[in-house]
């Protein structure tokens, strides 16, 4: 049997402006870019500000019908209310391109990175600076950019970066006070009000949502405590953004790459409830009250793993889809990827993570899309260029692009709009596709 996707599904890959331009001075990841990879940053990174064409031809090759990519706010406005000329006219020349080629074009406004200047004046924790400034930048991409694209996404995982945002400021830096994380995730979200106001008022058949990376999350145990936790957890991540899932966007992008446990640990009051990732005694996340401890190490504890040791769970997806379903919003998958540098276990990632999301779908979830993250190798923040999640693997001396194998299998999936129910060789994994 083949599992067939909705008509006019979007397939694509996401990419993002810093992780794969290059050269971009005036961002205040520069620093952190130069203190991982100080040799490939001085040479312009993966290169895909001058590459973009032949990626993008690439992409459509493998019969790609979208793209999501994002702009780099500090090339546009390099200095306070200054815009360059130069560089509105290059990210014209990119989503002309897509256009031509008969993409659906998914623009996100803000995806990590925010000019030094901007930083300088406080960054997102002075609420009304920085949604003002925002606001005026938005504008201007509505005016420059706005015919040419067909969903905006106004903030890329809010959520996530409320949290890890201030952390690059002290790279080594582990703790997020909640006051902090709330006040960034308020400016944040505020903007995001304002943005899509903004852009529903001049251009109102344009979509306009945000994207949040939601783990899975499910009780370490069956006892009542760890199933209250992980309750508690999936609450306080989901219901605060109900009210702007449901007021104000026309869908919500959800980037699901792993699996969670929750676990109470009450006689433990430095970590109430502790997040470990998938079966691994490995904790991510331990939540005390007023802090939330971030572990950014990473353990590759079998095959079972990425190579950035995230545990591979495809289920997940559809256990999200199926909890996002209350919003009554359409969904679009707008991150879903893997780190596999041998490129063993790709293939078998994408299909059984399409699997679950055509089960969702049979199930009566409305979902759009699915962008595969990325096209190609790209900077991955606090790890540089190590992790490999692209489509096609780039040579960093020489900036050429090898396709991986899987991703004509990928290919195949989105040429035809179907997965085809092939016995799949299955990972030593404790669940497969078997439901
Ligand atoms: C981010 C991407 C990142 C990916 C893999 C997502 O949280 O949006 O920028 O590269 O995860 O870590």
């Amino acid at each position: 049997m083949d599992l067939n996707f909705p008509k006019g599904f979007l397939w694509g890959t996401a990419t993002a402006a810093y992780q794969t331009e290059g050269n971009n001075l005036n961002s205040d990841w520069r620093s952190i870019e130069e203190a991982i990879e100080y040799e490939i940053s001085q040479t312009n990174g993966i290169d895909h500000y001058n590459l973009y064409d032949s990626d993008f031809t690439f992409a459509k090759e493998l019969g790609l019908n979208a793209q999501r990519l994002s702009l780099e706010w500090s090339r546009v406005e390099p200095e306070n209310g200054k815009f360059d000329r130069k560089e509105i006219e290059h990210y014209r020349e990119v989503l002309k391109y897509l256009k031509n080629n008969n993409y659906k074009v998914v623009l996100t406004l803000h995806h990590f990175s925010n000019p030094v200047w901007f930083e300088e004046l406080g960054g997102w924790k002075e609420q009304n600076i920085s949604s003002n400034i925002f606001i005026r930048y938005v504008t201007l991409c509505l005016e420059e950019f706005g015919e040419l694209v067909d969903y905006f996404l106004t903030f890329n995982e809010p959520n996530l970066y409320a949290g890890f945002y201030p952390l690059k400021h002290y790279y080594k830096e582990r703790i997020v006070s909640a006051n902090r994380y709330i006040g960034n995730i308020r400016s944040l979200m505020k903007t995001h009000v304002k943005s899509y106001e903004l852009i529903k008022k001049y251009r109102k058949s344009t979509q306009v949502g945000f994207c949040l990376n939601l783990p899975y999350i499910e009780p370490y145990s069956k006892s009542i405590l760890d199933v209250l936790a992980a309750k508690l957890i999936n609450n306080i991540g989901l219901e605060y953004f109900s009210s702007y899932i449901r007021n104000y966007s026309d869908f919500l992008g959800l980037n699901y790459y792993f699996h969670l446990k929750a676990k109470a640990n009450l006689f433990n009051p430095d970590r109430f409830i502790v997040l470990y990732d998938g079966n691994a005694e490995r904790v991510r996340y331990g939540v005390k009250g007023i802090k939330v401890n971030i572990d950014l190490s990473n353990i590759n504890v079998g095959e079972v793993y990425s190579d950035l040791g995230w545990e591979i769970y495809p289920k997940g997806i559809y256990e999200v889809l199926v909890e996002l379903r209350k919003f009554g919003k359409p969904i679009i998958i707008t991150e879903n990827g893997i780190d596999d540098t041998d490129d063993l276990k790709r293939a078998k990632f994408i299909k059984d993570h399409l699997f679950f999301v055509w089960k969702a779908i049979n199930e009566g979830v409305d979902v759009g899309g699915y962008f595969y993250w990325s096209l190609m190798d790209n900077f991955e923040w606090f790890e540089g260029y190590k992790p490999n999640f692209g489509l096609a693997e780039v040579n960093h001396k020489t900036k050429e692009r090898v396709v991986r194998a899987s991703a004509q299998e990928f290919a195949k999936i989105c040429k035809f709009n179907k997965l085809e129910a092939d016995p799949l060789p299955t990972l030593n994994n404790k669940q497969n596709r078997n439901v």
